[in-house]
């Protein structure tokens, strides 16, 4: 066309460019979505919300995230959605120590709370593989012991789905939505899953007492008696746990070398030996709904979980060396390699804990 000489293949070319121009015109004109910025809160205590500037939240994805993650159309034959393991009522964890998929397949973790997710510092799954929201539900719906819906299929499922259709010209302005836009729209969805009102919350704020026995749970959840502070601290009230540190291996488990760890964790996502056993330090919001705990749901109750803390750190090559570093200390100075923690203390350990929950949050 560029070498055409004569005058009836100029216009000819002419036509055709401005044929193309228009399409791409008529084109363009179809990806502008008509949205509603999504009015984020600004919470008393916490650190400014981080939404990913890729993915600005509309009050049309939002919406959009929020029908896609009740909707079984996600798994393959329609029977689960992302809620049948991520129970609203239970701040959006599962009851099952490990959750089972379509085919009745059992997982290999514990699902996780779904709840204030944006403060987690690029790290989601207990071994952290996902950067992203939206890169983290690329994996559910494709897992064989989960939904496993090849995305191609789910891509056509809602693509073919005209009130889908319909949404996805509005919020993202396209009526083909790809794996790209589904994401991003779970992802928008997950960031308003947010918990600020629990009774220490409210506390921080002024706005009630807490109970004496919370109070001394605080204090030794907060100082060398728990030692928990290192990894969990109620200087972030986002999640309670240290932005700084994201992984950790807590000493729940014995072993040898760093291959007898029975779940690789972080370790099969980076390659380093060294990160074999550790994994993603949780959130302690709303541990009153979560139970089991644990990357494996091992510990039905709390108390379980303080016992286990207050037995000391098991050993092995990578437990987090200030837990041992500490352990000696108590049993140089006391004999005992735990905490130590009376009953009493327990308790109160636990009243703290439990003053993290937030009722507000599962209200329908
Ligand atoms: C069959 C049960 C099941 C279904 C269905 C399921 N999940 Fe999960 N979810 C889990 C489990 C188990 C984990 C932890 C897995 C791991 O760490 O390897 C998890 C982890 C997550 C996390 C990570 C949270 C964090 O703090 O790191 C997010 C977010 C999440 N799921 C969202 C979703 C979304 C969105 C869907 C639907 C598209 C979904 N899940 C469907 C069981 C499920
Ligand atoms: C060295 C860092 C570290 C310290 C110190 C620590 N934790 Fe943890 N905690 C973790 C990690 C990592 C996990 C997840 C472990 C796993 O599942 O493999 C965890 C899990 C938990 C859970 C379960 C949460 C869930 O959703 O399953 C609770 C509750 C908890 N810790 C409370 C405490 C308390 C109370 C203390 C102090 C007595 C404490 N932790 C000290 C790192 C730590």
């Amino acid at each position: 066309m560029i070498f055409t000489h004569n005058r009836y293949h100029r216009y000819l070319s002419y036509g055709i460019t401005a044929a193309l121009l228009l399409l791409l015109a008529a084109c363009k004109k179809e990806t502008v979505a008509t949205t509603t910025p999504y009015p984020i809160p600004n919470i008393p205590n916490f650190r400014k919300m981080p939404v990913d500037p890729e993915n600005p939240m509309t009050v049309e994805g939002v919406a959009l995230g929020k029908r896609l993650f009740f909707d079984p159309i996600l798994s393959r034959d329609s029977t689960i959605s992302c809620a049948s393991c991520h129970l609203p009522s239970k701040s959006f964890s599962d009851t099952k120590a490990l959750s089972k998929g379509i085919d009745n397949i059992e997982g290999k973790r514990n699902a996780m709370p779904l709840v204030n997710l944006a403060w987690f510092k690029n790290a989601y799954f207990w071994d952290g593989r996902s950067k992203t929201l939206r890169e983290q539900a690329l994996f559910p719906v494709e897992a064989p012991d989960e939904m496993h819906l090849p995305w191609p299929q789910a891509e056509l499922r809602i693509q073919r789905h005209p009130v889908y259709k319909t949404l996805f010209e509005k919020a993202f302005g396209t009526g083909t939505p790809t794996r790209t836009e589904i994401t991003k729209a779970i992802e928008q969805f997950e960031n308003t899953l947010l918990s600020y009102n629990a009774p220490f919350d409210r506390y921080l704020r002024g706005e009630i007492q807490l109970d004496s026995s919370v109070l001394r749970g605080l204090e030794i959840f907060r100082s060398e008696k728990g030692d928990c502070f290192h990894c969990h601290t109620t200087a972030s009230p986002e999640l309670f746990i240290d932005p700084l540190k994201t992984f950790a291996n807590n000493g729940m488990d014995a072993a040898a070398t760093v291959f007898d760890f029975p779940d690789p964790g972080l370790g099969a996502i980076t390659g380093n030996n060294n990160d074999r056993g550790r994994f993603k330090i949780p959130t302690m919001r709303n541990l009153g709904f979560t139970a089991p705990y644990m990357h494996d749901g091992r510990f039905a109750t709390l108390d379980e979980v303080i016992d286990m803390y207050n037995l000391g750190p098991k050993n092995s090559p990578n437990v987090e060396p200030i837990m041992i570093e500490k352990a000696n200390i108590r049993f140089q100075n006391t004999g005992s390699y735990g905490l130590g923690l009376t009953a009493q203390e327990k308790a109160d350990l636990k009243a703290f804990l439990l003053s993290l929950t937030d009722s507000t949050f599962i209200q329908p």
